[in-house]
């Protein structure tokens, strides 16, 4: 089965860096399609050429966040979801393409195959994507470094999740960052209403969504019955420009025409 990967990605200082380490991920994986969906207002140049020469399959969208949606320069970084509109806007791109290919005979792939929310600044192991690849609804299993834990889990029991291991708020509907699920096209497919509350209370973006796909019961443990952790919630350093601010007041700040 393809498996169709959304990633939310944003223009700042390392965002070329982040695409580079992740697209040298998806490069070792078979039959991955990835979604990269910029909040721009147009595409930008430089995903455009990044993507061209990445050697991936993929789509390339776009969808800003409305301004009052939006994370202001100080604000604390838990303060709104980020990424919502344009995980939303993969959405629709995915089930216009599956209705189209209804038609077809490539439906029978599109069945099977399974959509991932991958955020760009992540740590991805090769074997996830194999875990992930057969997903009936919906797959679950750990993630590590979110939360203020070492990671969080479902817990399993009798093979079947009972209950999550993580360090906050327990009883959201889905207490589980966005890495640490992936859900059948057919689902997405058959749930149109299905999307990402841009205005969901922290912590509740994730379950905004699934919520409407599956309760607790349905959900598939992978990863050993989640013992493994195969993926990482790692946030990049922002890059300090101590030296390139005070070097522009001189009129002696990098050349604004090399793209990096
Ligand atoms: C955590 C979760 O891991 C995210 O999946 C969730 O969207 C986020 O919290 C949230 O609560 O909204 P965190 O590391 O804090 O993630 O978020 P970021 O990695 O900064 O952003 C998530 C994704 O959205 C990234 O792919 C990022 O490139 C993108 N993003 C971020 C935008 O597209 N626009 C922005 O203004 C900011
Ligand atoms: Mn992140």
């Amino acid at each position: 089965p393809k498996i169709y990967v959304i990633t939310p990605t944003y223009a700042r200082l390392v965002q070329k860096a982040e695409l580079t380490r992740l697209s040298l991920t998806f490069l070792h994986v078979p039959q991955l399609h990835w979604i990269v969906v910029e909040d721009a207002p147009q595409p930008t140049p430089l995903v455009t050429d990044f993507l061209a020469a990445s050697g991936l399959t993929y789509t390339h969208l776009h969808k800003l966040t409305p301004k009052d949606r939006k994370l202001q320069e100080g604000d604390p970084s838990w303060l709104k979801p980020r990424g919502a509109e344009q995980r939303n806007e993969g959405l629709r791109w995915l089930r216009e393409m599956g209705a189209a290919a209804a038609e077809g005979k490539e439906a029978a792939a599109l069945e099977e195959a399974v959509v991932y929310f991958a955020d760009d600044d992540n740590t991805y192991s090769l074997q996830l994507f194999e875990e992930m690849r057969y997903t009936y609804r919906v797959s679950v299993w750990p993630v590590g470094l979110v939360g203020g834990m070492k990671f969080e889990r479902p817990v399993v029991e009798d093979g079947k999740v009972v209950r999550f291991h993580t360090g906050w708020r327990p009883n959201r509907p889905f207490p589980m960052d966005m890495a640490g699920f992936a859900v059948s096209l057919r689902l997405v497919m058959t749930n149109p209403e299905a999307r990402f509350d841009g205005d969901a209370q922290m912590g509740f973006l994730e379950s905004s969504f699934l919520q409407h796909l599956v309760t607790m019961d349905d959900l598939e443990p992978k990863a050993d019955l989640c013992s493994k952790v195969l993926v990482w919630h790692t946030r990049t350093e922002k890059p300090k420009m101590k030296r390139e601010d005070a070097l522009q007041k001189q009129g002696l700040g990098s050349d604004p025409d090399v793209e990096r």
